[in-house]
């Protein structure tokens, strides 16, 4: 299973951290969002230090699908309904971002493929929410069109059309976008110290005057308390030969399909779920079927992946301030699927508070902004607490030796209760079933072959090590080891 983007990093790779630091700005997270804060703190002339767990956008980076769109499901009839006013400035946000990113390709003459094309969201049963979200649009000022033509050979309802949004590709874009400025991979933050600014790793600490976390979901709980705002979203991506597309589509089917084209191939995305909450297999198949309804049967599929997204309550991503008590930590998550414009707007805003120049955005990405969804809060405490207290002490109702080949769950192995896969040629994997971040009860992955965790989205491969924060350390695995 692999990214259709995976294959053309070159950059070198950097060294690893085994003494003791002291930095002015340590950026945690070297994905867009960190890459994109250096880049911008580098412009503004202040020192940054990059500090990656593993190698340069190796996470959920890679797994993009790369649009750069404006139009974001249903986000402006939500928004629209507390506060024009910020609809029309997220819509704003996004619009600039991908000027943004189109200025730095431009100056930089970066060969990343980015190309402006139409962007077309359509209904096939529901054309009266995609009414009020056209509604909401032309409300706040976009030029958005209601089209009925069949698209994708799909009998849709309607569709809106908005005019000159992009696309690209986003490890061309990184490898080429300037970094002079200190990087340090391979070396995972395992703690925080926010009150003194101490990062820990495991060789050395790095203290700090200003720490960005850059993790995807934050890596810090208390304060921010960032696992009780959010929740991470699992989605599906095939890459095929064998059609074009010369526009990008979205739909309201099966939790939002996407659509688009890269050089000779198509990319679809979608069929989210929460993280940990698998609602159906075979999404890879699914996938592939849609794709034969629209293209025809003579594809050759290439490229399957998945993506992992911080999810928040309106729809709008958290950047700034990590917490009101600690002054000089910021944070940048919660882009809710559209990782591209929110990363670009989200360290524009971060610059901008750290260099105290105005940004008319700083309050509507604001995490101490008022409107957080109560309702969105409790339910992701009860999950945590259903699979937090509950889970953890019930006893599996299956032995190892049930497995089936290809198989995980949580068993009974050796009279304990563990996650064991079992692999095609009978080879078991074993690792502590109970999530290494807050000890929520994970949950296999039969798509991944990855352990999920219900809570907050952290992600395991089979041998236990991490796929995916808000975790900082790796299963242990049955003989003891990490
Ligand atoms: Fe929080 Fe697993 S990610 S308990």
């Amino acid at each position: 299973m692999q990214s259709i983007w995976n294959g053309v990093k070159e950059s070198d790779h950097r060294l690893s951290l085994d003494k003791d630091i002291k930095r002015d700005i340590v950026i945690v997270g070297g994905g867009i969002s960190g890459l994109l804060m250096g880049y911008r703190l580098m412009q503004s002339g202040r020192e940054a230090t990059l500090i990656e767990a593993n190698t340069l956008y190796s996470g959920v980076t890679h797994n993009t699908t790369a649009h750069l769109d404006a139009m974001q499901g249903y986000v402006y009839s939500d928004l629209i309904k507390t506060s024009p006013q910020k609809a029309k400035l997220y819509f704003q946000s996004q619009l600039d971002a991908i000027e943004e990113y189109q200025k730095i390709i431009d100056t930089y003459k970066i060969d990343c493929d980015f190309k402006r094309l139409d962007s077309f969201m359509f209904t096939i049963n529901d054309m009266k929410k995609l009414e009020e979200e056209y509604n909401a649009l032309k409300e706040i000022g976009a030029d958005v069109e209601l089209v009925k033509e069949k698209m994708l050979n799909i009998d849709i309802q309607g569709a809106i059309k908005l005019k000159n949004q992009a696309q690209f590709h986003p490890i061309k874009f990184l490898e080429k976008l300037p970094k002079e400025y200190e990087i340090i991979e391979n070396t995972r933050v395992l703690k925080v110290d926010t009150k003194n600014k101490i990062l820990y790793t495991q060789k050395a600490e790095i203290h700090a005057n200003i720490i960005i976390i850059a993790t995807g979901f934050p890596i810090i709980d208390i304060p921010g308390f960032y696992f009780l705002k959010m929740y991470k979203s699992s989605s599906y991506s095939i890459a095929f030969k064998g059609a074009k597309l010369d526009a990008v589509y979205q739909s309201d089917l099966e939790n939002g399909l996407t659509y688009r084209g890269y050089d000779d191939y198509v990319i679809m995305g979608g069929l989210d779920h929460r993280t940990g909450r698998l609602n159906h297999k075979d999404k890879f198949n699914r996938l592939r079927e849609k794709a034969e309804l629209s293209f025809g049967k003579e594809l050759e599929y290439t490229h399957t992946w998945t993506a992992n997204d911080c999810i928040t309550a309106d729809g709008v991503p958290y950047a700034g301030q990590y917490s009101k008590s600690r002054k000089d930590i910021y944070v940048m998550t919660g882009y809710n699927k559209w990782g591209m414009t929110n990363s670009m707007a989200s360290s524009k805003v971060i610059c901008d508070l750290i260099t105290q120049k105005p940004n008319k955005f700083i309050d509507l990405f604001s995490p101490q902004r008022k409107k957080t969804n109560p309702a969105h809060c409790v339910v992701n405490l009860l999950s945590t607490v259903k699979n937090l207290v509950f889970k953890p002490v019930s006893f599996p109702d299956r032995n190892v030796d049930a497995l089936k080949p290809g198989e995980g769950d949580i068993v009974l192995y050796e009279g304990r209760k563990k996650a064991v896969y079992r692999d095609l040629d009978n080879r078991l994997y074993v690792v502590e079933p109970l999530c290494s971040h807050l000890k929520c009860q994970l949950k296999f992955n039969s798509e991944t072959k990855t352990w999920d965790c219900p809570c907050h989205g952290s992600r395991f491969d089979i041998y236990g090590k991490i796929v995916v924060s808000p975790t900082t350390k790796n299963l242990k695995v049955h003989n003891g080891k990490e």
